[in-house]
């Protein structure tokens, strides 16, 4: 790692909350780190604004403007590259990557999905939990490999479904990602996290299915 603070990029497609909870998580101390650039490949997401008014570099790379995945995601990591991130923090980025730009970041790339994986990768993940009378829901902050939402879970937050629509299901869980993502991202850029294979490790030891498990509005682990 780099002298200084460890360097982010952090790429969103739309609102930004995620990322500004990593803002807050920098102001604030909790997370030792500096966010280098937001990436949007939407020009109107308002994420890009929340970055704007912290003082952070933005770029957009429109998607539309690619002919290909590949050629999308390779002016995406020549972008990226120039910063030299210690870690690229998906944070609500609706795009799926190419495996080339998966493996050249494995490791150090983290994404944040609003379901308990392995359960419902993919879109519209409240309303499936809700069609299927979950009882509960939540989301998972999980290193990002080849396999579609399916890399190995680092923490995990359950909310309670109550009589709830997707849309407060999604508020509710919007709460716990601000808490975990940061989380997960400080174990991670402290040494303390890492992906090994099929796994991750949290202090050395390989953590369960699903991560380290929170409930809503639990005390967060040291
Ligand atoms: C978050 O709920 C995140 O889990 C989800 O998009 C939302 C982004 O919100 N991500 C995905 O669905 C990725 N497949 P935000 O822009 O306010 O951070």
């Amino acid at each position: 790692m780099a002298a200084g603070k460890p360097q982010l990029v952090v790429l969103i497609s739309g609102s930004g909350s995620n990322l500004q909870a990593f803002i807050d998580a920098i102001g604030d101390g909790r997370l030792h780190a500096e966010i280098a650039l937001v990436i949007s490949n939407r020009a109107d997401a308002y994420g890009l604004q929340r970055a704007a008014a912290a003082g952070i570099a933005t770029a957009t790379i429109a998607h539309s403007d690619y002919p290909s995945r590949e050629a999308f995601d390779a002016e995406l990591i020549a972008t990226i590259d120039r910063h030299r991130p210690d870690a690229v923090i998906l944070a609500g980025f609706m795009r799926i990557l190419t495996e080339g730009f998966v493996n050249h970041y494995l490791g150090r790339l983290l994404n944040i999905h609003p379901s308990l994986l392995p359960l419902y990768p993919g879109l519209h993940t409240h309303q499936r939990a809700l069609d299927n009378g979950d009882c509960e829901a939540g989301s998972t902050v999980h290193f990002v490999t080849a396999q579609l939402d399916g890399g190995p879970a680092i923490v995990q937050a359950r909310v309670a479904v109550g009589a709830d629509d997707a849309d407060s299901l999604a508020a509710k869980v919007l709460v716990e990602e601000h808490r975990i993502y940061p989380l997960a991202a400080a174990w991670l850029l402290s040494g303390r996290l890492a992906m090994r294979g099929d796994a991750a490790l949290l202090d050395g030891r390989a953590l369960a299915a699903g991560g380290v498990q929170l409930l809503a509005g639990q005390a967060l682990p040291a």
